[in-house]
């Protein structure tokens, strides 16, 4: 696969589409550049005195079943050979060649060192050719005097992705050697390891050369050890047209234009010591503004016309401060001399965090004052913030294996709010993982087709077992427990631990179980913060089990207990666990009062509390600021007060815990904790609520109303419901903002107007649909000027063309063909799935089999958007099922949005019917497989089976309920 990769958060909205989105990707870093290029230069000299070379066996892919016990036949390298360095000379061609192919040729030198004694040589290459001048396959030297071996055969081993070299004695350990080899493979439109991008301007076509490694894609782009571990230093060399530039993740040493009339070669400076994932190198013509901020010569490229158009300004401002505040919060200083950041018109992961020149889809780098909404710049200082602080976490310091992913990845998911709040600090972004990234996984993580954080690494071995640790889970769940982690312990603990794990493991790999043990020396060495057990056996609960817990309050005893907390309260466990599905966990509260007490469940079932025992009229809140990876359940008195207290004055209560109550009331009758009225009435305050969060977290819930209903008699009412309650807050916002005439404030402001608009117009507020309509009218009278606020476009799109017809669709869709900036195209393509016709949708739905009409990298959100519209459901359910093997065929072998594609066609199936068709689809399609949506299908399923049982023990009661409360 080799991705980064790619979450679309979509903030779902009753009834309407828009994504505001955020990202993810992968990395960390560390020494300077300097002291590394000292250890290389003491390194040992190849002698050229003794050479040995093989000529090419042909490949034989295995048709009976390879022997395990042959090392080749094993998807994970031996540890005999160790590599050292590469020098790696890459030449792509930007036009075709005789037989209408994009090649590049390369050769390479990787220097290793041999640990134990063996005759075979077994490294990574994929469908590369070799073609040695001399029609020999590699050749093997001696390094000091080392004597290589005589090479008997060389053989490709396909299933494995290896280059095999069988020799007729041993290599002998504590020796080093060379091994050159010469090879072509196709710079290929297919995302992966050394591929190519396209993009017009002024009409002509334009091709970038770029990289994208991860996870297993730098063999693409030339033989290496290509295994997290095997880190080595790297000597780039690049040579390219003359009018092209050249990057990559060093900066240039030298550069010779005399080789050949056209072309140049650019030398780049060796890498300090690191994985193969890591690595970039691009050739474009792009360009780039650029700052010197701390010594760190800082480069944001992109088009020319984007740069031109001052669309890289805003990533160049963050930059310098996000540098500066990780530098702070690791206190380790930035590992490289340079730090370049480039915009690519076809990425498939969110970005990419390569040391030093980290990649991006353009949506998630380039800001446009002009026509980008609040939503896209708080993804580009986001996404931002988590590819540099894997500069030094992930890079510098790195997960052994694609097991730990997890920590790696979390990591980077939780800091990216810290970094992005030292950069925006007026923006109160900390707050929003609560929504982005607990909430988020939760829904996930409540089922029982979950699983642990951490994985056995026996048990991720090949390329699509890798690709499909990247999920949520990982993400969001390692993000939500390591901001509990960080909370319990106190910022400045975690910190001081983190930084001692960044020095000691600086340019090396690492365990998860080492950061604990740095984070223990923190802890031991102080007074101040004092744990119930050690740091490993408190998180042992959270990331060895799926899963995480529902603390139920008895606020008359103060007991306190815990349950394993699964959406279906009658499905199976069948993950054994070794703690039993108890956790260890931090309970912090607030009473009415204003009283704060913090405690510690410590592992057992349950326990009683003095502190958390109420009487009277006072109520208690647990779970203060939503820092604990749990939810809350409480005996109905207390539930009772709380809503009362929000009903009366919901100031007394902190904003984000308004989202917890309605977030944890909705998933606790989910899973028959409460009667689904208690969730309901849980949300009556919002009549009075005008902030961001709690609206969100009542939206998102209430969106699992709408897939299950929308196409039953319960929608009326539900919509009535909606309409009484937003009304409200439309009408604050058409006050605050003068007549919709300008925008709020802040961010969350500028957030929940959009929420406004969007629910009010999705349940027939009537001022909203008027709305809609007359400025997309206006736009379309004078197309070169529209009027709508970036903010708002993705809503007002979506209803304009909802109610209008194909005119209004064809005047989208025609602008979405002649956007130059990628945002707004993602707008349009997203509204024009909110048609209400059929035939446009189906048509629609036919676009994303061309590329001319829809990018390869926009299918599955494409698909899943028209999914998402109650009209387009069946379509595009149909769509996906009479394509699978197509799909599968272009975007198959292991492309994270898999998983987001199953998972988006059925998220309404609530019916037996729908139950079978997802049933015979998944036998249909056995033989072609489900690749990196394996996972996601057994989900739908499961899914499928607890919405059936849901919505036939709810259906009446929210009828009744809805009908009563919208009066
Ligand atoms: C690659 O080939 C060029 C031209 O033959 C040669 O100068 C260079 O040393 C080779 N590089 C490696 C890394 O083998
Ligand atoms: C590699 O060799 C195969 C088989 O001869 C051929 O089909 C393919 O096009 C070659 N690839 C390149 C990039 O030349
Ligand atoms: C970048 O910073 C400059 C200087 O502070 C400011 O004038 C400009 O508006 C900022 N650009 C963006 C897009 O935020
Ligand atoms: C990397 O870490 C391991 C222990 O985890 C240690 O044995 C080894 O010496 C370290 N390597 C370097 C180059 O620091
Ligand atoms: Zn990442």
């Amino acid at each position: 696969m080799g991705k980064g990769f790619f979450i679309s958060k979509t903030l779902g909205i009753v009834g309407i589409l828009f994504a505001i989105t955020a990202v993810a990707t992968i990395i960390a870093l560390s020494v300077v550049y300097s002291q590394e290029k000292n250890k290389n230069s003491a390194g040992p000299e190849a002698t050229t005195a003794t050479q040995t070379t093989a000529t090419p066996t042909t490949v034989t892919p295995a048709t009976t079943t390879p022997d395990p016990n042959l090392p080749w036949n094993n998807y994970r390298l031996p540890k005999t050979l160790i590599p050292e360095n590469y020098k790696v000379t890459l030449r792509p061609y930007l036009t075709k060649n005789d037989q209408g192919l994009y090649v590049f040729f390369g050769n390479s030198t990787v220097r290793f060192l041999c640990k134990e004694a063996t005759k075979v040589i077994i490294i990574h290459s994929k469908k590369l050719n070799y073609t040695m001048k001399d029609g020999h396959h590699v050749s093997l030297k001696g390094v000091g005097d080392s004597q290589p071996p005589q090479i008997d055969k060389t053989e490709l081993v396909i299933p494995t992705d290896y280059l095999v070299v069988h020799l007729k004695s041993d290599l002998k350990a504590g020796h080093y050697y060379e091994m050159e080899t010469t090879f072509v493979g196709e710079l290929a439109d297919d995302l992966a390891g050394f591929y190519r991008s396209e993009y017009m301007e002024d009409d002509k076509n334009k091709v970038v050369a770029t990289t994208q490694m991860q996870a297993a894609d730098a063999r693409k782009s030339f033989p290496c050890f290509d295994e997290p571990a095997m880190k080595a230093t790297f000597d780039i060399t690049l040579i390219h047209p003359s009018d092209h530039k050249a990057i990559s993740n060093m900066p240039i040493i030298s550069t010779d234009d005399k080789i050949e009339n056209g072309w140049t070669v650019t030398h780049f400076n060796t890498t300090p010591k690191m994985s193969t994932y890591l690595l970039a190198y691009i050739v474009c013509q792009f360009n780039e503004v650029q700052k010197l901020e701390q010594n760190i010569q800082i480069r944001i490229w992109a088009r020319p016309k984007a740069i031109a158009a001052g669309h890289g300004n805003y990533a160049l401002n963050v930059t310098g401060p996000i540098l500066k505040f990780f530098e702070g919060h690791y206190n380790t200083s930035y590992p490289l001399p340079k730090s370049d950041q480039i915009a690519l018109p076809d990425f498939n992961a969110g970005a990419m965090e390569n040391w030093g020149l980290v990649t991006y889809r353009e949506s998630a780098l380039l800001y446009d004052p002009e026509s980008s909404s609040i939503g896209n710049k708080d993804r580009v200082v986001t996404v931002i913030a988590h590819e540099l602080a894997h500069q030094w976490f992930g890079n510098l310091v790195t997960l052994e294996w694609w097991n730990d992913l997890w920590l790696n990845e979390g990591f980077a998911s939780y800091v990216e709010y810290l970094g992005a709040d030292f950069a925006e600090p007026s923006w109160n972004l900390k707050d929003l993982i609560v929504q982005n990234e607990v909430y988020r996984v939760m829904a996930m993580d409540a089922l029982v087709s979950s699983h642990p954080l951490s994985s056995p690494a026996n048990e991720v071995n090949t390329p699509a077992q890798i690709s499909e640790v990247f999920d949520a889970i990982t993400y969001s769940k390692g993000a939500s427990v390591l901001r509990m982690l960080s909370s319990f312990l106190t910022e400045n603990l975690f910190k001081v631990g983190l930084a001692s794990y960044l020095q000691a493991f600086s340019y090396n790999n690492t365990v998860y179980q080492d950061l604990w043990n740095h984070l223990q020396k923190a802890v031991d060495n102080q007074n101040s913060v004092k744990l119930p057990a050690s740091v490993q056996t408190i998180m042992d609960r959270w990331i060895l089990q799926m899963g995480f817990p529902v603390l139920k309050l008895e606020t008359s005893t103060g007991e306190l207990s815990q349950q394993h907390f699964l959406l279906d309260s009658t499905s199976n466990v069948t993950r054994p666990s070794q703690f039993n599905y108890l956790w260890i966990a931090p309970v912090s509260s607030l009473t009415s009062d204003g009283k704060r007490l913090d405690e510690w469940l410590n592992g057992s079932k349950s326990a009683i509390f003095n502190n958390f025992k109420v009487s009277g009229n006072n109520w208690i809140l647990l779970n203060l600021n939503v820092t604990g990876y749990y939810i809350v359940n409480y005996d109905n008195e207390n539930w009772k007060k709380l809503q009362d207290q929000l009903r009366t004055n919901l100031s007394a209560i902190p904003v984000l815990n308004r989202a917890q109550i309605i977030h944890d009331g909705f998933n606790l009758a989910r899973a028959q904790h409460v009667n689904t009225t208690l969730a309901l009435e849980n949300t009556l305050f919002l009549a009075k609520e005008v902030e961001y969060l709690p609206w969100q977290a009542a939206l998102s819930s209430l969106r699992y109303f709408r897939l299950m209903f929308d196409r039953t008699e319960v929608n009326t009412p539900m919509q009535a419901y909606m309409n009484k309650q937003v009304t409200p807050l439309f009408e604050h916002f058409k006050t605050i903002t003068s007549n919709w005439t300008q925008r709020p404030p802040t961010l969350m402001e500028q957030y929940n107007e959009i929420n406004a608009i969007s629910t009010a117009c999705a349940n027939g507020v009537t001022a909203c649909e008027e709305l809609a309509s007359s400025l997309f009218r206006d736009w379309m009278r004078n197309p070169s000027k529209n009027p709508i606020h970036p903010n708002l476009r993705s809503t007002i799109y979506c209803n304009a063309i909802a109610r209008g017809g194909d005119e209004e669709w064809d005047f989208a869709w025609k602008q979405f063909q002649n956007a130059t900036l990628v945002t707004e195209a993602d707008k349009l393509r997203s509204a024009l799935a909110c048609s209400q016709k059929v035939w446009i949708l189906d048509r629609y739905l036919s676009y994303t089999l061309n590329s001319t009409l829809i990018r390869k990298q926009d299918v599955t959100s494409t698909i899943t958007s028209i999914a998402s519209n109650v009209f387009g459901q069946n379509a595009a359910w149909n769509f996906v099922q009479v394509n699978w093997k197509k799909l599968f065929q272009e975007f198959g072998g292991g492309s994270f949005s898999f998983a987001n594609l199953i998972q988006g066609v059925t998220q309404r199936f609530s019916t037996e019917y729908e139950l079978q068709q997802l049933e015979q689809f998944k036998e249909n399609n056995m033989e072609i497989g489900f690749g990196s949506g394996t996972r996601a299908l057994e989900q739908a399923l499961e899914k499928t089976k607890a919405n059936i049982k849901w919505v036939n023990e709810n259906k009446a009661t929210v009828l009744e309920w809805f009908r009563i409360n919208s009066q």
